[in-house]
């Protein structure tokens, strides 16, 4: 059944556009599907069922309330600057991680050992839209497997520096399957990302509840 909530695009079809638009029709949010090729877009919306509808990458944009860029860092990059238009006033969520295989099995990070992808992405943003570092801070294995656990759901970090959206990108955790945990601004993303000290893949190595981090942390 339809919901007056805010529209999500989830743009690309990869491992985590697959598993954030499964997690938010399980948690009964609609989603608009997106990537390279409409016609793949539009087999996952309909193996996800009523929810889910696809759309060509303008479209869906210019559809949604929040458009999720499930898609590398730097492909977030261009994206921001081709579709700059559409994306206007728009709630963009960045899950990327500013990595690349390192040629012996594991990942290095492309980008300075201080910088965050979050930081980088936010100076690129298009005008009056918002932006939250959020949903990729788990990898997709986890992001999938730990969604709608119980008895106590597992923590998905983000950080933004306007706190009006709160609201808005913990009601889209939520409804993810996941509890929501604000880090602070945008400058605090190196924390929730791949080698951060709050990353499944840095310092804090698992998923967490919400009273596991307080004993954490
Ligand atoms: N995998 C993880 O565990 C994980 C965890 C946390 C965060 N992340 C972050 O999430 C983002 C996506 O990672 P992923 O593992 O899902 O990557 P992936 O499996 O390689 O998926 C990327 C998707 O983006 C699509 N794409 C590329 N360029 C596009 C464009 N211009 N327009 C529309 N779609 C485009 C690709 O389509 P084609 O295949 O047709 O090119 C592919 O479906 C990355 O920023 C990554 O750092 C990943």
């Amino acid at each position: 059944m339809a919901t007056n909530k805010l529209k999500v695009a989830v743009i690309g079809l990869g491992n985590i556009g697959k598993v954030v638009a499964s997690n938010l029709v399980k948690g009964n949010r609609e989603v608009i599907i997106s990537g390279h090729k409409l016609e793949d877009a539009k087999a996952f919306a309909h193996q996800l069922g009523s929810l889910a509808t696809a759309a060509e990458v303008p479209e869906a944009i210019k559809e949604a309330d929040i458009v999720v860029m499930a898609v590398w860092f730097s492909t977030i990059q261009e994206l921001l600057k081709q579709y700059a238009t559409e994306l206007q006033g728009k709630i963009i969520i960045d899950p990327s991680n500013p990595i690349a295989p390192d040629g012996n099995g594991g990942f290095k990070k492309i980008i300075g050992a201080e910088e965050s992808a979050g930081q980088i992405i936010a100076a690129l943003l298009p005008k009056d839209s918002k932006m939250a570092k959020a949903l990729g801070t788990l990898g997709a294995a986890s992001l999938s497997g730990a969604a709608f656990q119980k008895p106590e759901a597992a923590v998905l970090f983000y950080a933004t520096d306007d706190s009006g959206i709160n609201a808005t990108i913990e009601e889209l955790i939520k409804d993810s399957g996941f509890e929501p945990v604000r880090v602070g601004s945008i400058d605090q993303s190196i924390r929730i990302e791949v080698f951060g000290d709050l990353h499944e893949f840095g310092a804090l190595g698992k998923t967490v509840t919400k009273s596991e981090l307080k004993e954490t942390v």
